[in-house]
């Protein structure tokens, strides 16, 4: 024993040197195992393992030879040799076996551990709820979104190292805020370095895949007695993102740099198309011209990506409107339930600002309070239909709900959805060709992104 204490007080160096490069190869020998073994390279690890071990590794890697350097020194100053271990000494091999399996098992337990955790600081319920009481509205739409068990860090972060560490080092910032509760409200969009779609939405989607049109399906209800049914079905020209001019997602063949005239990139000043043909063809907002040269100093031009189109894949937020349209559709709320629809807007009222808490709660005491209009006008439907009117009425407070977030100044108007003629309506229409090529605008027509406009069952 005493003799493992001197060789580690006289060797200070080659000890930490020895145990540095152990630890972190260990570590880094686990971790990689674990994401392997788990068959979903995590982004956090990735920081661990290619960016904290390393310099500890070289640390240690260092430290052997310098202590080497200093024995050599020692020597020639004609200081004594220290002390040697003896491994066949058995106390010090009972001693030295002790230590390291013991220290093997803490190491794996480590390891396991903080890689739960790091796991878990990659769910969405921690985005979502946990540490980010703020983004509840964006927490709510994304459960009600195609993307509800996409985790948020596929999008928001993407796989990598450098992405994850600018990432949380804008966490540690905005924590800052949350911690002194000076955050926008609502929150700014667009999200400042969100990461290009190249790198998370093309992760599982490729849209030179798919081509030809899609039948869009819009279901919606009269406020009469019968809550009278429409559909409304259209084909959207989708088309590939392989084959410019083969539709909507023609753009993605083409490569399209633009210069936004706002920082909500609400106005697009000036744009470049280069086709896969090789020809290049620039256009221009007329309204914008003047302002061009300035922009040009001032304002970044951006590649269109998916993300201009669809900004609100994971948060779209529909309004009251739409929200009870479609709970009519999934029966959530009964439609058979006389003047159910205007019942509910009735309820809401005027709605276009973001309500404050108490209107909130007044809209809500209006809303539980429709059986009332049923117990006087429809005493049938309150006594023997209780159940179906029950359900309709807390579907109905879920909808408002889930389009007004008085906290954070949020409803369905607050971030506008590109996917739509407000998005597409920043070019089309507003452009026209600034140098000669295959297009005059970039045109409007209503039939270049939409056909087959009906109503009634789709065929
Ligand atoms: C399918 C990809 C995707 C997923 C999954 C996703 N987001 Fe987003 N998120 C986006 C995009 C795209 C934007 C809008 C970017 C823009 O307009 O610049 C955005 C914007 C935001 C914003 C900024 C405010 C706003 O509403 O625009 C917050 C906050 C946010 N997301 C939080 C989350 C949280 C929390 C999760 C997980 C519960 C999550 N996101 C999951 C793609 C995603
Ligand atoms: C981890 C994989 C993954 C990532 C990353 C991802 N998606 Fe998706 N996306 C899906 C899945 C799964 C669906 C649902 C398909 C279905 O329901 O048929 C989907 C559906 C969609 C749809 C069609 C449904 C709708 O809501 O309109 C669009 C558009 C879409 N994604 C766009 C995006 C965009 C834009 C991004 C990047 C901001 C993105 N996705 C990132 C997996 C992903
Ligand atoms: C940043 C500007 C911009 C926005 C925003 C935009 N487009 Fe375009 N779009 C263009 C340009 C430029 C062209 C012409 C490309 C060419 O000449 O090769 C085009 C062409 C098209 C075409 C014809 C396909 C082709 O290549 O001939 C369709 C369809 C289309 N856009 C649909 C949409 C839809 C739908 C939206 C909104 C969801 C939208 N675009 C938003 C710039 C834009
Ligand atoms: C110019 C705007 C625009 C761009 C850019 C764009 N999309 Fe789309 N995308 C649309 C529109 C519009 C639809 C049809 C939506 C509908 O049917 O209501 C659509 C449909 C889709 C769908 C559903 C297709 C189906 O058949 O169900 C997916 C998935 C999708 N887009 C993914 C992407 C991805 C990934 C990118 C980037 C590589 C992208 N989009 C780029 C406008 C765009
Ligand atoms: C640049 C592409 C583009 C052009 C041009 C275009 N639309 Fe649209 N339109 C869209 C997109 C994208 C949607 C789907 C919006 C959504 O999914 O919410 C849409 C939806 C619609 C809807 C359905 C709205 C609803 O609430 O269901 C109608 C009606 C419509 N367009 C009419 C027109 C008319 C009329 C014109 C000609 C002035 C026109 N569109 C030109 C892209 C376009």
């Amino acid at each position: 024993m005493r003799t493992i204490y001197l060789w580690f007080r006289q060797r200070p160096l080659r000890f930490l040197g020895g145990a540095l490069v152990s630890i972190t190869l260990a570590l880094m020998v686990a971790l990689t195992i674990l994401d392997i073994a788990t068959g979903m390279p995590n982004p956090y690890s990735g920081v661990i393992t290619y960016l904290i071990l390393p310099p500890f590794l070289i640390l240690g890697l260092v430290l052997v030879p310098l202590d080497a350097w200093i024995q050599r020194r020692r020597r020639a100053a004609g200081k004594p040799e220290p002390i040697a271990l003896d491994l066949g000494d058995p106390s010090v091999k009972r001693v030295a076996t002790f230590f390291l399996s013991s220290g093997a098992l803490v190491l794996v337990s480590l390891t396991v551990a903080a890689y739960k955790g790091v796991e878990y600081m990659d769910t969405k319920s921690f985005c979502g709820e946990v540490c980010h009481k703020v983004m509840i509205p964006e927490f709510t739409a994304y459960q009600a979104s195609s993307h509800a068990s996409v985790p948020c860090v596929d999008c928001h972060i993407g796989p990598g190292a450098p992405w994850m560490v600018k990432s949380k080092l804008s966490g540690l910032r905005q924590v800052w805020h949350y911690a002194k509760g000076d955050y926008h409200r609502p929150l700014p969009t667009p999200v400042v370095d969100l990461r290009p779609s190249r790198d998370t939405c093309e992760n599982c989607h490729t849209v030179d895949r798919f081509y030809g049109s899609r039948l869009r399906t819009t279901i919606t209800y009269d406020t009469d007695e019968k809550n009278s049914k429409h559909i409304l079905s259209m084909l959207m020209h989708v088309g590939s993102g392989g084959v410019a001019g083969s539709g909507i997602h023609g753009h993605m063949a083409s490569q399209i740099d633009y210069l936004p005239a706002t920082p909500d990139l609400k106005e697009i000043a000036w744009l470049r198309v280069r086709r896969p043909d090789g020809s290049v063809q620039e256009f221009v907002n007329s309204e914008k011209k003047d302002a061009l040269p300035q922009l040009r100093a001032q304002v970044k031009v951006r590649r269109m990506d998916c993300i201009d189109c669809h900004n609100r894949a994971a948060h779209e937020f529909r309004t009251f409107k739409q929200l009870v349209d479609e709970s009519l559709t999934k029966q959530r709320i009964d439609p058979t339930l006389p003047f159910i629809k205007k019942q509910a807007m009735e309820a809401v009222g005027e709605d276009t600002e973001p309500p404050s808490e108490a209107l909130q709660q007044q809209v809500l005491t209006r809303i539980s309070s429709i059986v009332e209009f049923y117990r006087k006008n429809y005493p049938d439907v309150a006594a023997k239909r209780s159940g179906d009117l029950d359900r309709s009425v807390r579907a109905i407070a879920d909808a408002y709900k889930a389009s007004h977030f008085p906290h954070m100044k949020v409803n369905a108007a607050t971030y506008t959805n590109w996917r739509s003629h407000d998005g597409c309506w920043r070019c089309h229409g507003a452009m026209e060709a600034a140098t000669p090529g295959k297009r005059t605008e970039v045109s409007q027509d209503c039939n270049l992104c939409h056909t087959d406009q009906r109503e009634g069952e789709p065929q």
